[in-house]
Order: C-alpha cells, then structure tokens, then sequence
C-alpha cells in the first residue's frame, strides 16, 4: 500500500484507497421498514482484510446504516457502531487507523436535529464518539450545506473540538463551491484550526470536481477524498451486457434497491461511453473497477493534489479488485482516450 499525506498544509498520513461505509455488504434480507440486514460477518472480513492490506483510512457518517438510502432516523448510525463494535473485536490497532466522520445530516425529528449550529455539533460529536466507542476520531467533517448557521459558528465549534482533543483535523463535503471558499477565507483570518480535506463526488463519470473544488483544493493546500468513485458500482461495467449492448439490472445491486440511481445514469449516451469503456479495460487486460480507481489515482499527480478514492464494497472481491488498481500507473494515451470518452457525457447531478 502506498501512503499520501493527506493535505499539503497536515502531517497525517492516510492510504491511497479509503474504505467507505455508506453502503455495506448486505443480506438478502430487508427488515420491517425496508432496510437490508447487514452481512456483518462478511463486514468484519473486509474491514480486516482491508486493514492486512495497508488500508488505515475509513470513512463513515454519523448518519449511516449501510442498508438503505436515505437513512430513516431509526436506522441512523447503525454504520458506526457497527464500525466501532468491530474495530474493538478485530483488535483494529486505534492509533494506526484514521477514522472520518461527518455531521450535518438529520439525527433527530427537533429543530436542532441536523445542520452545523453549535448546538447540533456538539451534541453530534459526542454521540458519533459513543457509537464508534473512541475518545477521538481523526477527521470531522461538515457532511452538508447549512444556510442557516453563520459559517463563523461552524468554525469556531469546529476549532473547539480540535482543542478538546475529540477530533484532530477539520474537513468540509458537499459545500457548493462559492460558500467552500467563504469558509476556508473565514477559517483563515480567525486563525482558526484549518480545514484540511475536502470530500466530493468525483469519478470518471462525473467530473464537475474539475472545475471549482479541485482549484481551490489546490489553491488551499488541501486534500481530496473522492466519493462514489465507481459512479455507485456504474464503472465496475455491471450494468452493461456488451453482447446485446443494454443495459441490465443484477440482483441485489445498488441500481436494483436505488432507483435513483436508474435515472441519472442509465441513459443512451452513457450506455455508447460504458461500452467504449468497458472494451478498452479489456484491451488493457484489467477490469473496469481498476481503470476508473487507476484513473482517480493518476488525476491527482494531474492535478497536484492528493485525491484519495473512498472505495464501497458489498463483497470481498470488491474490495481484492479495488486493491490492484493502485499497482496500474496510466499513460499519456490511456489518458487521452479517456478523456475523449468521458468528456462527452453528462450525468445529472441528483
Ligand atoms: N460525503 C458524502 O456525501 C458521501 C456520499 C456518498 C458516499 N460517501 C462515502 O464514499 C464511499 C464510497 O461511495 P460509494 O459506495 O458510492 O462508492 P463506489 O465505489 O462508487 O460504489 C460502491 C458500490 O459499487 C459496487 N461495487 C464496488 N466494487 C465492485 C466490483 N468490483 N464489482 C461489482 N460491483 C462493485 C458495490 O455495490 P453493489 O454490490 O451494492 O451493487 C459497492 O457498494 C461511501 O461508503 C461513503 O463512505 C460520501
């Protein structure tokens, strides 16, 4: 495994992959309101191989489950403290492990229950510390957008809880790119513990980080963890038959449970990109998961910022694919085919 300082501006130093848990490896059943159980053996199996591997940076929210999108509040926090419970029950190494976790989203039905006040984030904190059963996490992040919380409030309870040791650095995800900027300037001239990563969408498909968030990345010093790096499993070409060139819908799959998903991408344009796509890995003789986490990779000696692709995997051989993506080093035509392809598309943004 290779290692990345994660920003410019911050000695720590994370794996080139992270492991994400938003989606986990799941059962084929579904529980009362709909959710998938999850497989917790097979969880506990890719989080220790992952960690055998070298990979010491997982990502998770206070807000997830691992089972079902969007989260009912029933359901919030089930990922971390199953994260946590497992952590403790591999004997996970904590200070070998950088672990990231988000506030922001909807924890409770009251008017303080999600947002950046004060009030919620100091609530939230100590609530994601219990579920995950640590006394620090490593990365906090502002999960969303909050217009309605002045951004100095943030950022000053932000820089608390730096003070008070519950996280060691700060992050920002999904701020649209105008107010990102706002907050790193505020941050900056408060002489505020700084933001050093910020988490986006970000994949060969959706590319939109290329025009806003990465300049000003690079213009902060700041590192990048890139979401959903496979389109949601699109780029592992799935979802493509290429023999009668359709699409198809396995069973079980995130396209299968997420109809969302089926919009956005599964349109004729993209179907000409995924099977152009899907050929040139099979000329390149790997599959199309290590093409598209190849090509995050090489984007950020492009763009001189570390990108670090936060990986989803519902199974093992997700995860053994996802490994060898980081030995593929592209070249200047790989490059540009790529570039050729995934330019003409577009995927709406939600
Ligand atoms: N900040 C944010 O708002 C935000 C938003 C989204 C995600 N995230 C973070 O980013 C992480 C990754 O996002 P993501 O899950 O959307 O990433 P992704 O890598 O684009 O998609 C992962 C999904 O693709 C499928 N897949 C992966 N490898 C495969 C393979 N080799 N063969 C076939 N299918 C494969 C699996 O889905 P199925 O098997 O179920 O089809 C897997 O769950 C999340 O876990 C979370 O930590 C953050």
């Amino acid at each position: 495994m290779k290692y990345v300082r994660i920003s410019s501006n911050c000695g720590l130093k994370v794996s080139v992959l992270s492991l994400g848990t938003w989606h986990l490896p799941r059962l084929p059943e579904k529980d009362d309101v709909g959710a998938y159980k999850i497989d917790v053996d097979e969880f506990k199996k890719v989080l220790k191989k992952a960690f055998d591997a070298g990979i010491n940076f997982i990502d998770t929210a206070n807000k997830y489950h691992g089972g079902i999108s969007p989260v009912p509040l029933s359901h919030a926090g089930y990922a971390e403290r199953l994260l946590g419970k497992l952590i403790k029950e591999l004997n996970l190494p904590r200070e070998e492990l950088v672990i990231a976790t988000k506030v922001g989203a909807q924890m409770s039905s009251g008017p303080n229950g999600s947002g950046l006040s004060r009030k919620h984030i100091v609530w939230q904190v100590k609530e994601s510390l219990s579920r995950l059963q640590l006394e620090y996490v490593d990365i906090y992040y502002a999960h969303v957008f909050d217009p309605e919380t002045p951004k100095l409030e943030t950022l000053r309870t932000f820089n608390d809880l730096v003070r008070r040791g519950l996280t060691l650095h700060l992050g920002l995800s999904n701020i649209p790119p105008h107010h990102l900027v706002d907050y790193l300037r505020i941050s900056e001239i408060e002489g505020l513990e700084p933001v050093v990563v910020l988490q986006y969408k970000y994949n060969l498909m959706e590319r939109d980080a290329e025009k806003d968030v990465i300049p000003i990345a690079r213009e902060f010093k700041l590192g990048i963890t890139a979401y959903s790096p496979l389109a949601q499993g699109f780029l592992t070409g799935k979802y493509v038959d290429i023999q009668s060139r359709k699409w198809v819908i396995p069973e079980l799959s995130r396209a299968a449970y997420m109809t969302q998903m089926s919009k956005r991408y599964f349109t004729d344009e993209n179907l000409k990109f995924m099977i152009d796509f899907v050929e040139y890995a099979k000329s390149m003789n790997v599959t199309p998961t290590q093409l598209a986490l190849a090509w995050l990779l090489k984007m950020s000696e492009i763009h001189n910022v570390p990108i670090i692709p936060i990986i989803g995997v519902s199974k093992i051989n997700h995860l053994e694919e996802a490994l060898a993506a980081t030995e593929i080093n592209l070249k200047d035509n790989d490059l540009k085919y790529l570039n050729e392809i995934s330019l003409k598309i577009s995927v709406s943004p939600q």
